[in-house]
């Protein structure tokens, strides 16, 4: 809560890339600000693969979600230039171009139906034959069929970004609690803090849920203050190159699903992912990397050769229309940035910037209306 002195402190549970965003943010505002997390960076910004996709990714009626996509694509740059400034670390981003490729006629027909929806939302995006595919990429398969290149999508590695960003909340002072926040406190109907697993008690003026695929779970949360998020599965898995394999990221339609593999610099290529409504599993599944490694060898035959380094499996945290949830709650207190589902790396720099302003100055930007919690008005549940 804003007070004639400066912002109030603040809490934030999660320090995933949204928690950890908006607490640098806010420190740099002059805020008091602790994170409690037993893990940071250890959900789904661990397994993500980091596409910054807006027009490659862009989806029938989320054009409200488009533009904030976009928004925060754009600011991409100034904030990896400041980030990486502060915090003296890389984060592998790339604003160099998303091609999107098309395994057979249906999957081209797919590209374009989509290119006219993303034309006539005023996007740029140019279609490409499998020829001019394969020069773009020439590890493509010869019966790529054609593809569309959206030529300011771009990548960023997360494991690096969540590194930067510890290291640049920590040189704003910001305290990192690594344990477990399990019960909001509520004092004269307003939130006062939370109580940790090992039962102490962190107090604040301002209490901010960011975690991510578990922001339903805290304990103490009154009926209906916080949409339901659930948690849907993503499998990943890691590749090394020895020398380049893929130019850009690169993204396929194999027989209707969709595909995606994201190189970075020093050689991994990440591959995913799956979408699966399994609670909270995160089990690895023969099935899961079968669908990943056949759609990848379609589309990229030499993929087989490549040295496997890892899978993992991570936890989207999906809201009840699947678009962020950002600002405050119905509880005087407690404010909400979670639900980002696909797309929480991309949303990070403006998920951080809108946050800041509705903590520290109380007011909601435009670019957040379209997302605050009480567009849930009389479904939500804790
Ligand atoms: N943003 C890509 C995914 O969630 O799989």
């Amino acid at each position: 809560m804003p007070t004639p002195d400066g912002p109030g402190d603040l809490l934030v549970v999660g320090a995933g890339v949204i928690g950890l965003a908006t607490a640098w943010r806010v420190a740099a505002r002059g805020a008091t600000v602790t994170v409690a997390d037993p893990a940071p960076g250890s959900g789904a910004c661990h397994v993500a693969a980091g596409m910054l996709t807006p027009v490659s990714e862009v989806t029938y009626g989320e054009e409200p979600l488009l533009r904030l996509g976009l928004a925060s694509r754009d600011r991409y740059p100034a904030f990896v230039a400041e980030l990486e400034e502060v915090s003296g670390r890389r984060t592998g981003y790339r604003g160099d171009g998303v091609l999107q490729v098309a395994f057979d006629s249906d999957d081209l027909a797919f590209l374009e139906e989509l290119r006219r929806f993303q034309q006539s939302l005023g996007l740029t995006v140019e279609a490409l034959s499998g020829r001019e595919c394969r020069r773009l990429e020439p590890m493509l398969a010869p019966s790529v069929r054609g593809g569309l290149l959206a030529a300011e999508d771009g990548s960023i590695d997360p494991r690096r970004l969540t590194a930067a960003l510890l290291a640049a909340v920590e040189k704003e002072g910001v305290r990192i609690v690594r344990r477990r926040a399990t019960h909001l406190l509520v004092e004269h109907d307003r939130a006062a803090g939370v109580r940790l697993e090992d039962g102490e008690e962190l107090r604040a003026d301002m209490v901010l849920l960011a975690a991510g695929a578990w922001s339903s779970d805290l304990q103490g949360l009154p009926e209906g203050v916080v949409p339901q998020v659930r948690p849907v599965k993503g499998q990943v898995l890691r590749l090394r190159s020895k020398i380049p394999f893929l130019e850009r990221t690169t993204r396929g339609v194999v027989r209707g699903s969709s595909i995606y593999l994201v190189p970075r610099e020093d050689g991994e290529l990440v591959v995913g992912a799956t979408q699966e409504e399994m609670g909270f599993d995160t089990t690895v599944t023969a099935g899961g990397l079968w669908q990943l490694l056949r759609d990848a060898r379609e589309l990229l035959p030499g993929v087989t050769e490549l040295e496997f380094t890892e899978v993992s499996a991570g936890l989207r945290p999906g809201s009840p229309d699947n678009a962020p949830v950002l600002g405050a709650s119905a509880l005087p207190g407690l404010f909400l940035a979670t639900g980002h589902f696909r797309n929480g790396v991309l949303l990070t720099p403006i998920t951080a910037d809108v946050m800041a302003e509705i903590l520290v100055d109380g007011t909601v930007p435009p670019e957040a209306a379209p997302f605050t919690a009480d567009r849930f008005a009389g479904e939500a549940r804790a």
